[in-house]
């Protein structure tokens, strides 16, 4: 009988476009908490304040001081972790596949990086990169290193504007660039492959549907079952660093030597 990772390397295989979705849980196995569920920070801290932009826009200096300077809670240990944590076989097995021509695109909701450092090259951080900042007005981003934090909230070289870190706060619109991209990879896709997230928030959570919707296909990699389980073609039980691994070994040994999806 053919196993799950047959059926999602079948599935794969027969698509046209497939977009990858990921979340917090590929880089578990990096050592980065999740958010839900077991071993995470919202579980421990309970969920942070959905106005977190709108108190970032009423003291920006308050925000600085708390992010970049002073650091304590969930916060100061998320980015201690962020600041070691290497790429594990999952991110390594998405980059394969894109390298393959098998995955067309990535739409992370991490900051941690870790799909750029394991080599994906289209990659859509829609929460944003923790290793970068934003202006608020123009939407530049800057390296941690170019801005000089002499005198707090730092302004935008370019325009003027507030610069705050380039990750997406709590009831802050998803910058507008990236927001693009992602609803056009997912418009083109006819199967998207979910890894590590609860798809709990939007507008992420909406992509998956959205290529339901159309009549696309929907696989998904994740210990748990989670709120798009019911609308899985296929669910794949088990730890990314695990699974992902054994699907890229299934897509290989279908592909012909040399020949990619594309
Ligand atoms: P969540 O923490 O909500 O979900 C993580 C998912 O990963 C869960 O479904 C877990 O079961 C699963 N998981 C745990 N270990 C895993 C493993 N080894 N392999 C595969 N899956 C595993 O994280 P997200 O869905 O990413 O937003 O959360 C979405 C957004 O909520 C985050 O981007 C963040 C948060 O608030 C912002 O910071 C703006």
């Amino acid at each position: 009988m053919e196993s799950d990772i047959e059926r999602a390397g079948r599935l794969i295989l027969a698509s046209k476009y497939v977009v990858g979705l990921t979340g917090a849980g590929v880089s578990v196995e990096s050592g980065i908490r999740p958010f839900r569920g077991p071993g995470g920070l919202w579980t421990e801290y309970g969920e942070p304040p959905m106005d977190g932009y709108q108190r970032f826009l009423a003291n920006p200096k308050e925000y600085w001081e708390e992010r970049f300077i002073k650091r304590s809670g969930y916060r100061k240990q998320l980015y201690e972790t962020f600041e070691v944590a290497k790429p594990n076989p999952a991110h390594y097995a998405l980059a394969e596949l894109e390298e393959l021509g098998v995955l067309r695109y990535l739409i992370t909701q991490n900051v941690d990086n870790l799909h750029r450092a394991a080599g994906s090259k289209k990659v859509a951080e829609i929460h944003g990169n923790f290793s970068k900042l934003r202006c608020i007005q123009c939407g530049s981003r800057y390296g941690r290193e170019e801005i000089s934090l002499e005198t707090i909230p730092p302004h935008c070289p370019r325009c003027g504007g507030i610069i705050k870190g380039d990750g997406v706060m709590f009831g802050e619109p998803i910058p507008s660039d990236i927001l693009r991209i992602c609803e056009e990879e997912t418009s083109k896709s006819d199967c998207m492959l979910l890894v590590g997230t609860s798809a709990f928030v939007y507008p992420a959570a909406g992509f998956p549907q959205e290529v339901k919707r159309r009549g696309g296909a929907l696989i998904e990699v994740d210990p748990y079952e989670t709120g798009l389980t019911p609308f899985c073609d296929v669910s794949l039980r088990g730890k990314a660093g695990e699974i992902l691994p054994q699907l890229v070994d299934y897509i290989k040994a279908k592909l012909q030597p040399g020949e990619s999806s594309t």
